[in-house]
């Protein structure tokens, strides 16, 4: 896959894995990175899936149906993305929150939903709930930030509930900030997701 690591001056750091929207590149979320923690490394990924000429992280049958064959293939190759671009980089594998944005943040929770030790935490701006009817692997305390918009029409307030209890019931603790907006990304939710960061730390 498609990526770009930065080394952060902070090595006890985690390393942030950026995970774009649809239409995205590996890069979009580097400004988002920078409000959240400039010190750390960044792991910067672009979806494989190309639709209509736009990069995605899985491909979808139309707005909000997923194809879940996919979406479990594509989440296993990014899965095996970051376990070798830890030992290519030389970054903590134990030490990874993913920061994803709408399509991103629906990978970022499937790798939540499909493997234990995926990631650290998460920042989750705008995630759908990325699979139903599965059981979710044990995510004890794993932290979990959710921005949601209470206008959203594609990640719609229910199923941002849905998702937080979800998670829960697998043991993550989920912390959701809601925004009286829509799917955009917000600079005042990304300083509340700086401002949950920075007590994990
Ligand atoms: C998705 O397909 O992941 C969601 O509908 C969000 C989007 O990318 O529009």
């Amino acid at each position: 896959m498609k990526h770009f690591f930065h080394k952060g001056n902070d090595l006890s750091k985690p390393t942030l894995l950026l995970l774009h929207g649809t239409g995205g590149t590996e890069t979009d979320l580097l400004p988002v990175a920078g409000m959240i923690d400039d010190t750390a490394s960044v792991l910067g990924v672009r979806g494989n899936v190309i639709e209509n000429g736009m990069p995605r992280f899985f491909r979808r049958l139309a707005e909000g149906v997923f194809d879940e064959q996919d979406l479990v293939f594509r989440t296993k190759e990014l899965y095996e993305l970051i376990d070798t671009a830890a030992k290519d980089y030389g970054f903590n594998r134990n030490n990874v929150i993913a920061v994803g944005y709408s399509n991103g943040a629906n990978i970022a929770g499937s790798l939540l939903f499909h493997y234990e030790d995926a990631l650290k935490g998460a920042i989750l701006f705008h995630p759908m709930v990325p699979r139903r009817g599965i059981e979710l692997p044990k995510l004890s305390g794993t932290p979990v930030f959710i921005g949601a918009g209470s206008n959203d029409p594609i990640c719609k307030p229910e199923e941002t509930k849905e998702l937080a209890e979800v998670l829960e019931r697998a043991g993550a603790t989920v912390q959701i900030h809601w925004e009286s907006f829509g799917h955009q990304l917000t600079q005042s939710e990304v300083q509340k997701a700086a401002a949950w960061y920075s007590q994990l730390m």
